[in-house]
């Protein structure tokens, strides 16, 4: 991966990336959030950037140093996630869907802030659901021969999940890693398996975000390459 990262073999491509987490506001000082870092996400941009590819990076409530050559754009909820993804994948090859995105969003937002109040219980929070991004993405490609790339965080049965949720979403290629209390979140490394719609499984090592980002544009390129 690190040799194939030195071509630019991505040159000519326009690559969309999300990264990070949503955040749904319930209030004006409060939300529905995640832990997402967006380091996987970033690492995506700069090594693709490496590769030669013009990138659109859409960066989600991310707290980084914006990668060297390519386009950020700041968004903060799932729909204006989408909104921005959308847009930019109209004239991509390929979209990586590398954020964490809320599955549900508070059903209303609170125009003042929430108020305690005095021997009162709180009020439940009603929650909607946020519409699924990456299944859209795969589902209408906005371009022919459009690579659509996801993400998976599971427990449990990891790989039986992985296959189960590429089929969902119809994407092509589906990364999917182990997730447990100390790791991925906000760490410097990662473990995963690359999962193919053609049924290929490519595991990567625990290794820098870098060594499955690269792993993840040469499954890409291979795809491109078939067109
Ligand atoms: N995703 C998305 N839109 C959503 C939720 C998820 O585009 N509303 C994308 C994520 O960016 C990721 C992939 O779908 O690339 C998988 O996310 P995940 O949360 O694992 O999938 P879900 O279908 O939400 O399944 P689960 O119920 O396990 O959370
Ligand atoms: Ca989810």
């Amino acid at each position: 991966a690190r040799g194939a990262s030195r071509e630019r073999d991505l040159a000519g491509r326009h690559v969309v990336i999300s990264a990070g987490g949503t955040r749904e506001p319930l209030d004006p000082v409060r939300f529905l959030g995640n832990r997402s870092s967006g380091r996987q996400g970033y690492a995506l941009a700069r090594t693709a950037v490496a590769r030669g590819a013009r990138v659109t990076l859409v960066a989600a409530n991310t707290a980084l140093p914006d990668p060297a050559g390519a386009d950020v754009v700041r968004v903060g909820t799932a729909a204006q996630l989408r909104e921005a993804v959308r847009g930019a994948a109209a004239d991509a090859d390929v979209v990586v869907m590398a954020a964490a995105v809320a599955d549900f969003r508070p059903a209303h937002y609170a125009q003042g802030k929430i108020k305690k109040r005095e021997g009162r219980d709180p009020e439940p929070i009603a929650l909607v659901r946020n519409p699924d991004i990456l299944a859209e993405l795969s589902s209408v490609r906005s371009r022919p021969g459009q690579v659509v790339v996801g993400f998976a965080a599971e427990t449990d049965d990891v790989l039986a999940n992985g296959r189960a949720k590429l089929a969902r979403k119809g994407c092509d290629l589906l990364v999917v890693n182990e997730v447990g209390e100390d790791r991925t979140f906000g760490s410097e490394e990662n473990e995963a398996v690359v999962l193919g719609a053609d049924g290929s499984e490519t595991p990567v090592p625990r290794g820098p975000k870098e060594d499955l980002a690269d792993t993840v544009w040469d499954r890409v390129v291979r795809i491109l390459d078939k067109e």
